[in-house]
């Protein structure tokens, strides 16, 4: 091999930085709005949100394949806004593999690097190296017709693995893969991250594989940028009413009311009084407020709410619980429980010291 092989096709790294950008589709539909975030070198960043909330257009204007209304994306130092998007050192692997179906894997992963007139020597180097990273060396003969969905979506990530890109981009890559292959496969992706350490910025619409890849995660709603952070921060402190039921599962308990006269506790519209730290009182005094309770941080209670049971969910260690409160409110609880209590039984139970969050029911931001 010559000299500076292995290096000189190599691209390091790069951070990523979006300025204000927007996004108007020709029809009107205002897909992306004002979105600035600086993602970090080697950083595996996540964009989740509902379908149609703008993740997919933002990733394509960071790929190039979209254009972008106004605002600015640079890679690294470098402003990309008008470069190609072959010339932008990114790859992308998306939710149906996009492989080229008379090509093996070995020619699907070949294909990129020829274009970039890398040497043969150096192109079977990355396809073996990236193939033993996958798992797929005895797949490499094999067309996609040959392979299964699981097997076809490592080749994809193979292909744009050997490109060995400043920045990966990916797009819903596990949807088409069974739960538990998913599963898997996240854990795989994980594990190669840390150790390509490549940045990445990565789709999905499911918030459990958003908050066990990311080290960051960016909830979106309707285009806007809703909360950035650490996935333990957004679950632990989300920032309004839509991030709160859209991180975590079962979805957050959710109560209208307002604090009572005496400004100790909170009473909700359907009756159910809920004590409040004084902060947390003082905080919320004179507003109509939203409580959020985790279904994981409701427990048996002696002085808590009286509750029946209208159904169980079994998970195994755990039980998801579905009860009736008073003034017909609705109550998901998570509990570890020895027997799956009868419907129509009763359960007293209680948020757990520091489980609460309030909202202001208005602007549905966070208000403790
Ligand atoms: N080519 C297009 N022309 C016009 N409108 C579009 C186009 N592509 C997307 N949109 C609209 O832009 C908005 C955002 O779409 P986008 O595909 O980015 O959503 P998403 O968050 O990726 O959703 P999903 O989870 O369903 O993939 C949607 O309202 C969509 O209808
Ligand atoms: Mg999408």
């Amino acid at each position: 091999m010559g000299g500076g092989v292995g290096t000189s096709y190599t691209s390091g790294m790069a951070s990523l930085s979006l300025g204000d950008v927007e996004k108007i589709y020709p029809g009107g539909a205002h897909a992306v709005r004002g979105c600035s975030l600086e993602i970090a070198d080697g950083e595996f960043l996540v964009l989740v949100g509902p379908s149609g909330c703008g993740k997919s257009t933002l990733l394509r204007m960071i790929a190039g394949l979209e254009d972008i209304t106004s605002g600015t994306i640079s890679i690294g130092k470098r402003v990309v806004n008008a470069v190609q998007p072959k010339d932008r050192d990114i790859a992308m692997v998306f939710q149906n593999y996009a492989l080229y179906p008379h090509k093996t894997a070995r020619g699907n992963l070949e294909f990129a690097l020829k274009l970039r007139k890398i040497p043969r020597a150096e192109r079977q180097r990355r396809i073996m190296e990236a193939a033993r990273q996958l798992d797929i060396e005895e797949l490499l003969d094999r067309r996609p017709g040959q392979m299964s969905g699981g097997q076809q979506q490592r080749v994809a990530l193979g292909r744009a693995l050997v490109r060995n890109p400043a920045v990966f981009l990916f797009d819903e890559p596990l949807s088409n893969l069974d739960a538990k292959l998913r599963h898997r496969t996240r854990g795989e992706l994980k594990e190669l991250h840390r150790r390509v350490a490549t940045t990445s910025v990565y789709v999905t619409h499911d918030q459990e594989e958003a908050m066990t890849l990311g080290d960051r995660v960016v909830v979106m709603k309707d285009g806007l940028i809703q909360q950035v952070g650490p996935p333990l921060d957004v679950y632990r402190r989300p920032a309004n009413l839509f991030v709160a039921t859209f991180i975590g599962a079962p979805a957050m308990n959710l109560f209208e009311g307002s604090v009572d006269a005496s400004g100790t506790s909170f009473q909700g519209a359907c009756g159910i009084i809920i004590p409040l730290s004084e902060a947390a009182a003082k905080t919320a005094a004179g507003r109509s407020i939203t409580l959020g309770i985790r279904p994981q941080h409701l427990e048996p209670a002696a002085n808590g709410i009286d509750l029946t049971v209208r159904i169980c969910e079994p998970l195994g260690d755990e039980t998801d619980v579905m009860l009736d409160g008073p003034g017909g409110s609705n109550f998901t609880a998570r509990l570890k429980l020895d027997a799956v209590p009868a419907p129509g039984s009763s359960m007293t139970l209680g948020p757990r010291p520091g489980g609460l969050h309030l909202f202001d029911t208005a602007t549905g931001e966070r208000l403790v």
